[in-house]
């Protein structure tokens, strides 16, 4: 074993290719992320305006070697120290899945490394234990602010909004989710009728700090029948006729209002939700994850409302927010210490069964 990990705990090489980033990375049972490699689409995708499923494997396909390889090498350690090959197994684009399980398989039974197969909505959630190797002298600090079990997790990303009781690392009870859009796709398809490129949700968040959020009052769907689904394909379209409306008007498009209005909109109810969610079940804690999670007024909201409410709101470290390696190594950590193992027929899942 390399002598800088000699002494560290148990090591997983983590593998995420659900969607449109193929990612691995190398990290320790105690959340220290040795390596982190992340190959992003988006620019390839960007030109469509949106993912293209069959491009998006046969990249993952060209990536994923290197990918790993750099994620061993900037770890300083080698196949021999690992003890599991985690990969994400679903939700995601199944093509985009099967190119990460079957390099993972072929990696890892050929060795006899055990294989862990991710969730990765719950990979997303656990996300907030993990920390940068160069922050590991700040750590202990940080350690007695994070997140006790039972928590609320509210995952918010392209594909996904939902809301969970977290019990523990592999107990999560489904409380509300998104019946129409996801949040980062209503991010993504504002900014598309905008003009604006692919992937929708930094580019509205940058435009939207110059923008008024009180010019518009679009819609917030509370849902007061099940208050913790959401819904927000009501608001892309009013978003969609305003826009028109000034269209037909013959000016110009306030596009930084429209996204600072639009912004408020999907943060109001996130918050709201997340809140009334953590109050329900009597909870202290709130952690917000996935990638809609990297929004800075989400997360300045959030935390300001969470004081006001008693609840401690906690989001990843801003680079773990959207896909990762990272974040799955360290949930297959659990899935290794249960024995929850996969066996060489085991297929990927487009869908959660919960
Ligand atoms: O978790 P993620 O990387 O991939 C999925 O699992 O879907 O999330 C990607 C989503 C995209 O819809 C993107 O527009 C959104 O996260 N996103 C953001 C921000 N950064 C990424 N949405 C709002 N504000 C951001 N800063
Ligand atoms: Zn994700």
């Amino acid at each position: 074993m390399n002598s800088s990990s000699k002494n560290r705990s148990r090591l997983v090489l983590g593998i995420e290719t659900s969607c449109d980033e193929t990612a691995a990375a190398v990290v320790t049972s105690d959340g220290v992320v040795l390596s982190d490699i992340i190959a992003s689409q988006v620019d390839i995708h960007g030109r469509f305006g949106g993912i293209v499923p069959e491009i998006a494997s046969r990249i993952h396909v060209e990536s994923i070697v290197p990918i790993v390889e750099q994620s061993i090498e900037e770890a300083k350690v080698t196949l021999e120290d690992l003890s599991a090959v985690a990969v994400t197994q679903g939700p995601g684009l199944v093509g985009a899945l099967v190119v990460g399980l079957s390099f993972a398989k072929a990696l890892a039974f050929p060795m006899d490394l055990p294989l862990c197969g991710v969730n990765h909505i719950q990979a997303h959630l656990l996300a907030i234990f993990i920390r940068d190797k160069r922050e590991e002298g700040a750590a202990a600090g940080r350690r007695e602010k994070r997140p006790e079990f039972p928590f609320v997790g509210l995952v918010v990303s392209g594909g996904h909004t939902s809301l969970y009781l977290v019990r523990n690392p592999l107990d999560m009870e489904l409380l509300g989710a998104t019946r129409d859009d996801a949040a980062g796709e209503a991010f993504d398809k504002v900014a598309k009728l905008l003009g604006l490129p692919y992937p929708g949700g930094p580019v509205i968040s940058r435009l939207a700090q110059k923008g008024n959020p009180e010019q518009f009052r679009f819609p917030r769907a509370m849902l007061p029948e099940t208050p913790l689904d959401f819904s927000f394909s009501g608001l892309k379209t009013a978003v969609l006729q305003q826009v028109h409306r000034i269209r037909r008007k013959g000016v110009q498009i306030p596009v930084e209002d429209i996204c600072a209005s639009f912004e408020e909109a999907v943060v109001d109810v996130l918050v709201e939700k997340g809140l009334k969610a953590a109050v329900q079940y009597g909870v202290k804690d709130l952690v917000i994850a996935g990638g809609v999670s990297a929004n800075r007024r989400l997360r300045s909201v959030a935390q300001e409302r969470a004081d006001r409410s008693n609840v401690r709101c906690h989001f990843p470290e801003m680079r773990y927010c959207t896909d990762n390696g990272a974040m799955v190594a360290y949930a297959g950590q659990f899935l290794l210490d249960a024995g929850m193992l996969l066996s060489p027929d085991a297929d990927v899942y487009s869908r959660l069964a919960f």
